[in-house]
């Protein structure tokens, strides 16, 4: 074994091997270094220790196979460990070694994968690109991190969790949790701040081990890409689809809603991706205050419909739209919380949005958000439009990702807007009425 460290990855080693760091993230640019040193920390902790397991897993299994599995893995193996200290299974992602110990390469994305993954205890995890993942699902498998495990001195094992991941928006719960050590539900600081380390990585820190061109083709990036892929900052988004959205304008201060103003609930379901409630408060002007969010992934419906329930407490609620799944609005109805479908065209219901944000001649916008709601928060800043293609229009569609919360915003304003249209239709049509 032996891989000729960069500095940074001297850095990083360090923080592995510091026994109070429990909780450790690299965040930074493409192709830094970040997984390569984190593989080698999960082979030296299996030959460390004898019978331990190692859990290296993203959100989709597909990638785990591909990215983990076959370009790293099993690359880092044939060069840097003796063939006779492992074998593997392929249909797995398994790696057996001598001593007992293994690494589990697994996928999030599937309530039995999940159940199996979550069924075992281990020594180490490793998230890998956990931006993908919810804060929630980390919680999870922190609680997996309870295997006992000694080295051939007897020292017990320190069970140790690590992430990594490339920059997204500073809102983001990664942001909040790794970098600002603070609990991304409450945004109070977090408990065990001082077991949590980070360390920032650049694609120039692994320079050395990548081809000129590479960084020319980082360094040619939108400035926006640039800054998190090379640079491996955390930025907000510009060219995002709400481009009007601005946290100086539509982020207020909780308040205590008035008992008149109309509340109304917005529901997009989800079992690997997260579930959304989103809970909205309209004004005497016809604004409207997100004013609370339930976002949560890897639970049944039933468990949702009861939450819904009890964070609505004995709030009146006059309308509750959701995505249109059938079963799981029945399952929703059956906990309690009863449904309409939503209005799902995409397009008309982001211009709805985009509309709200406009800023009005009172100057005021017609859409608010809660501060502290980091979910819904950091998908208005990334949320993207799909990249413009050749021959088409840009602006067209938005990418299917970080838009969970996205969805549910949207049901909830055509669910408000419309009906506006549509009462106004109505007294027209009474005024017509009255003429025959
Ligand atoms: N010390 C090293 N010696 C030789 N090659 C290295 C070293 N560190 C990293 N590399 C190589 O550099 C490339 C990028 O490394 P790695 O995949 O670890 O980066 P990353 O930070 O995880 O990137 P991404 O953010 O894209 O996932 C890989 O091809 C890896 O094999
Ligand atoms: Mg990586």
């Amino acid at each position: 074994m032996g891989i000729a460290f960069t500095e940074k990855q001297k850095k990083g080693w360090e923080i592995l091997t510091d026994s109070r760091k429990t909780r450790i993230l690299f965040d930074g640019g493409s192709r830094s270094g970040k997984t390569l040193l984190l593989m080698e920390y999960l082979i030296a902790r299996a030959f460390q220790f004898p019978g331990s397991r190692q859990l290296v897993a993203r959100k989709h299994r597909a990638h785990v196979k591909q990215s983990i599995w076959n370009n790293t893995l099993k690359k880092y193996l044939a060069e840097f460990v003796p063939d006779e200290t492992y074998s593997k299974s392929e249909s797995e992602l398994v790696v057996n070694f001598f001593n007992g110990s293994s690494i589990i390469a697994g996928g999030l994305d599937e309530s039995e994968r999940v159940e199996k993954i979550l069924g075992n205890e281990y020594i180490t995890v490793l998230l890998n690109e956990a931006t993908q993942l919810s804060w929630n699902t980390v919680q999870m498998i922190i609680t997996r991190l309870s295997q006992s495990v000694s080295d051939a001195h007897g020292r017990k094992g320190i069970p140790k969790l690590c992430m990594d991941c490339n920059p997204r928006s500073p809102r983001h719960w990664l942001y909040i949790c790794g970098v600002m050590n603070r609990d991304p539900d409450s945004m109070k600081p977090l408990p065990d701040a001082s077991k949590w380390a980070r360390l920032s990585w650049s694609a120039y820190d692994n320079m050395r081990n990548l081809p000129e061109e590479y960084i020319k083709s980082l360094q040619s990036l939108p400035e926006l890409m640039r800054a998190r892929m090379l640079d491996g900052i955390w930025r907000s988004s510009e060219g995002s689809v709400y481009d009007e959205f601005n946290e100086d304008i539509h982020v207020v201060k909780p308040f205590e809603i008035p008992s008149a103003w109309k509340r109304t609930r917005a529901i997009d379901f989800g079992y690997t991706n997260p579930f959304v409630c989103l809970w909205g408060a309209i004004d005497n002007d016809g604004r409207l205050y997100i004013y609370r969010e339930y976002y949560k992934s890897h639970v049944r419906t039933s468990t949702h419909a009861e939450k819904i329930r009890e964070m609505t407490g004995d709030e009146h609620v006059s309308c509750t739209v959701a995505d249109h799944d059938a079963s799981e609005r029945a399952d929703l109805e059956a906990g309690g919380v009863s449904s309409e479908n939503a209005l799902k065209d995409v397009r008309e219901g982001i211009q709805a949005v985009k509309n709200r944000l406009v800023v009005q001649g009172d100057g005021k916008a017609r859409l608010f958000f809660f501060s502290g709601l980091n979910n819904v928060l950091s998908e208005m800043h990334d949320y993207m439009w799909q990249p413009q293609r050749e021959g088409g229009n840009a602006k067209e569609e938005p990418v299917k990702e970080n838009d969970h919360a996205m969805d549910a915003l949207r049901y909830m304003v055509m669910s408000i807007d419309k009906k506006k249209k549509e009462t106004r239709v109505a007294s027209l049509e009474k005024v017509d009425n009255r003429w025959k």
